[in-house]
């Protein structure tokens, strides 16, 4: 049962008993939800799925999808931390021009970017949206920590221009807490997948996959709450006091995530 090449089980209207996984469908659409699983196998739909301007019809990074709740809640958590990144982006372009405020702009693209990663790999099912989706989340997750990088370069020099003290905020020591994590789960990520003989072959390495996610989840968290207390800092409180606004896109981004997480797949005991 590879490649997405799913046995037709004929018109039946349920799941195969011997085979309780194998639902009737067409190789590389993810069957999503119960709801879509029974259109997909209905005897009315010619090829077991309903044509239609949405359904299986969707082209995304990591193959073909429907419009379902998971798609939507994609794109709720997508919108919202646009939303967040394209404020923070706004604020600080409207300011007078200063070297600090591309420590702002690195670093909210770095959380738009850490948030992609792991809702591109939520969904994904078949050994193909896996393969697709884990090249696009290794160069967006490594884009993530460059960005990060530059980010922390841009505020620590400008501190250090300054004769300022370093680490001195809530936000500047959690946030060098968060992109040291950052950094060991890239590395950790990047061992993993290419280095399997490391950690005793390529099973024993597909068995650390679930404390990668759940790290992963973890440090996205405290991606959020830096960044939050980033918006709570003087500079962008004297020129945007709406802390709703950033709770709003925080709130509305991880129901997004959250809805998509497949708990299955992070079973650690
Ligand atoms: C994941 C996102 C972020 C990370 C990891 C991060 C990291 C950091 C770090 C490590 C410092 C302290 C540097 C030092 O003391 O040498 C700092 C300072 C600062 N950051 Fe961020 N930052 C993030 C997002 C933001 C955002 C979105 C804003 C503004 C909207 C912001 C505004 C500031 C300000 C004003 C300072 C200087 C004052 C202070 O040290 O607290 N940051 N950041």
């Amino acid at each position: 049962m590879v490649d997405g090449t799913y046995p037709m089980i004929g018109n039946t209207n349920h799941v195969n008993e011997n085979y309780p996984d194998l639902v009737n469908r067409r190789p590389g659409i993810k069957s999503v939800s119960p709801r879509i699983s029974m259109e997909e196998n209905s005897p009315l739909i010619e090829g077991g799925i309903q044509e239609g301007p949405f359904n299986g019809s969707i082209p995304t990074l990591t193959g073909r999808t429907s419009f379902n709740s998971e798609f939507t809640m994609y794109w709720v958590a997508t919108a919202s931390s646009l939303m967040f990144t394209s404020t923070v982006w706004y604020i600080v372009l409207s300011a007078e021009h200063e070297f600090f405020i591309w420590h702002p702009i690195f670093m909210s693209t770095t959380l738009f970017l850490l948030t992609q990663g792991p809702l591109l790999l939520q969904t994904a099912e078949t050994r193909e949206e896996k393969e697709k989706g884990l090249n696009v989340h290794r160069s967006i997750q490594s884009l993530a920590f460059l960005t990060g990088i530059c980010g922390f370069y841009i505020i620590y020099t400008n501190k250090k221009d300054h004769n300022a003290e370093h680490f001195t905020s809530a936000h500047g020591m959690f946030g060098v807490l968060t992109l040291s994590l950052i950094f060991i789960q890239v590395l950790g990520g990047a061992l993993v997948v290419n280095a399997p003989a490391l950690f005793g072959g390529v099973a024993r390495a597909r068995g650390i996959y679930k404390y990668h996610r759940i790290s992963g989840y973890t440090i996205l968290l405290f991606a959020w709450l830096t960044a939050l207390g980033g918006t709570q800092r003087d500079w962008v409180t004297d020129r945007f006091n709406h802390i709703w606004f950033w709770l709003l896109a925080f709130t509305l981004t991880w129901i997004g995530i959250g809805s998509r997480v497949k708990l299955n797949k992070m079973k650690v005991l």
